[in-house]
């Protein structure tokens, strides 16, 4: 397959997506912070599906990390994405050579999405959805695809965006697709984080898919309260991570907690394993 074209500035990236657009083709976008997997790629493989083109971003973004987080030591390897990208059938890649590029000076403008980022991840990390609904609102102004990609693997990201998406109007131009989580055999949630695990650690991060998975055999079983479920998942959770972020049950949809199972609910977990924070999630009642 042919190489993705590499951009690395708004201005380079305009005129080809100019070019692009008054062709009329169709644009599916998948944003990125790099150091691609096959999670990475099914949204590109599955982007392929549904448009002509797919462009991916490649970015770190620094403004969804929190001050003590692992922005400096973020695992990157651009010629290796690259290939990747490639392979999968992508035909741009914009990786921005700067933050510069992406947040000028005099930058002052941000997206709240002021509910769906309070709990889970955005409780724990004050500011990140802030982050990303900000980079993602920006992609999709700049690209103005037909759709954009995301992972459920990033439940409440996926929340987020798609209420940033209706909200700002963006939607009106871009789908915003869901894709289900790649996993490696053994049942790890793939992760560029994965990449910081001894093969020790590696081992014990099982439990987080352990925990999702005990609390879905109870739930199979008929038990429909969320505090026996809750209790299952992270029993299993704890014989592996070194601390517990949160293990919670929610609706599917607002994130908010429930007591009781009665309609689709979502089941999240975030955990140490080493200095490694990982999360899954798992949707039962659906
Ligand atoms: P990143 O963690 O690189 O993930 C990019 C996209 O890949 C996200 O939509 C994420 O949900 C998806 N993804 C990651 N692991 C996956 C897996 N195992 N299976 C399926 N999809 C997976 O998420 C981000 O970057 C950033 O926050 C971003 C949206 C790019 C904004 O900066």
């Amino acid at each position: 397959m042919a190489s993705p074209i590499l951009v690395q500035t708004r201005d380079e990236l305009l005129e080809a997506l100019r070019a692009l657009h008054a062709k009329g083709e169709r644009l599916a976008l998948v944003p990125t912070m790099g150091f691609l997997h096959e999670g990475h790629l099914s949204l590109i493989r599955e982007g392929k599906k549904r448009a002509d083109k797919v462009a991916v971003t490649i970015f770190v973004n620094p403004t969804q990390f929190g001050p003590n987080e692992d922005l400096d030591r973020y695992p990157r390897d651009l010629a290796g994405d690259l290939a990747k990208c490639g392979e999968a059938g992508a035909w741009l890649v914009y990786a921005p050579q700067s933050p510069r590029e992406v947040y000028p000076e005099g930058f002052q403008t941000w997206v709240q999405v002021t509910e769906l980022e309070m709990g889970l991840c955005g409780g724990k990390r004050p500011g990140h959805f802030k982050g990303v609904a900000t980079v993602v609102a920006k992609l999709l102004g700049l690209f103005r695809p037909q759709l954009a990609l995301f992972g459920q693997k990033d439940y409440q990201q996926l929340a987020v965006i798609r209420r940033m998406a209706r909200d700002l109007d963006l939607g009106a131009w871009t789908e915003i697709v869901g894709m289900p989580t790649v996993r490696e055999t053994d049942g790890l949630a793939m992760s560029s984080r994965n990449a910081y695990l001894s093969p020790e650690e590696r081992q014990r991060a099982l439990s987080l898919k352990a925990g999702l998975d005990a609390a879905a055999a109870r739930y199979e079983a008929g038990e429909r309260q969320a505090a026996a479920l809750l209790a299952a998942a992270r029993a299993e959770v704890e014989r592996g991570a070194d601390r517990i972020d949160y293990v919670e049950l929610v609706d599917a949809d607002s994130l908010r907690p429930v007591e009781r199972v009665d309609g689709p609910v979502c089941l999240l977990v975030a955990a140490f394993v080493g200095k490694t924070r990982l999360i899954d999630n798992r949707v039962l009642g659906s």
